[in-house]
């Protein structure tokens, strides 16, 4: 997978190399760039805001800096001033304008967009280019969003209902959670079954030696090597747990049986 990442704090995307990210980036199986949008600016100042027309508080950021960068990414435009080239038929980008060729999608981390969740993650995991726009202050100007929309599948994308400095925090947040559900970027693909949210339930309580440990024991039933009888308890846990932080969740599942609902009623 290709994920390209265009913010003002280009240092801020320096934790996505760290860790397991950071090492699917080194074994080849994800390609991240990230692009300092002031590297698409030609002024003295390499201005990427400006005043909002209509009045109101705060600035809003230029149109022609995000258009060049998307031009750089997709391999089409005259690109930036930094030193990586000039675009153009590089062969680096993914777009093009043949049919069948599978659009990027542009994220544009917003609080008004729809909330991100593990479904969602699962989607994009499957993709093979993503590229995320990180905006600050407040906002990028429409048209260029719009104008984006042309060559890019456009998602505006919420990771929660509170508000942000800006997007870097959630396209981190979204990268990591795409990331690594890619083939190969967790070593053991079974530690990604029992997750939270994985099919709608949270995740049991787990525990590790000692036995025990300041007065307290690990539930005996994990000691006991009946496979069957933990995962029984396993799940009974999951259950009871969804159930009195997110009955949401529990209230989307459509297949609890009859021992299931026993142990959430
Ligand atoms: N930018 C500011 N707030 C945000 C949020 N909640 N989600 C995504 N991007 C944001």
């Amino acid at each position: 997978m290709k994920i390209d990442v265009v913010s003002i704090f280009p240092e801020y995307l320096a934790g996505l190399k760290l860790s397991l990210i950071g090492k699917a980036v080194e074994q080849g199986l994800l390609d991240l760039n990230v692009h300092d949008l002031r590297d698409f600016t030609f002024d003295r100042h390499n201005t990427v805001d400006d005043s909002p027309y209509g009045g109101g508080a705060g600035m809003v950021m230029k149109a022609e800096p995000w258009a060049l960068a998307f031009e750089h990414i997709l391999g089409e435009g005259t690109g930036g001033t930094s030193g990586e080239g000039t675009g153009g038929t590089s062969g680096e980008g993914t777009g093009g304008t043949s049919g069948d060729v599978e659009k990027p999608i542009l994220i544009v981390p917003s609080p008004a967009g729809p909330v991100f969740n593990q479904r969602i993650a699962e989607d994009l995991s499957g993709a093979e280019h993503l590229v995320f726009a990180c905006g600050r202050y407040e906002g990028i100007d429409q048209r260029v969003i719009d104008w984006s929309a042309e060559r890019f599948d456009l998602r505006l994308m919420s990771i929660g209902d509170y508000v942000l400095n800006g997007g870097e925090v959630a396209s981190m947040v979204m990268i990591e959670a795409v990331s690594r559900l890619i083939p190969g970027v967790i070593g053991n693909p079974e530690s990604l079954t029992e997750e939270s949210h994985e099919d709608g339930l949270l995740e049991y309580p787990i525990y590790t030696k000692p036995a025990r440990w300041r007065d307290r024991d690990v539930p005996e039933i994990l000691l006991s090597g009946n496979h069957g009888a933990i995962a029984r308890w396993r799940r009974d846990r999951r259950l009871e747990r969804t159930a009195a932080v997110r009955p949401d969740l529990l209230a989307e599942l459509h297949d609890l049986d009859k021992h299931d609902r026993a142990v959430v009623e």
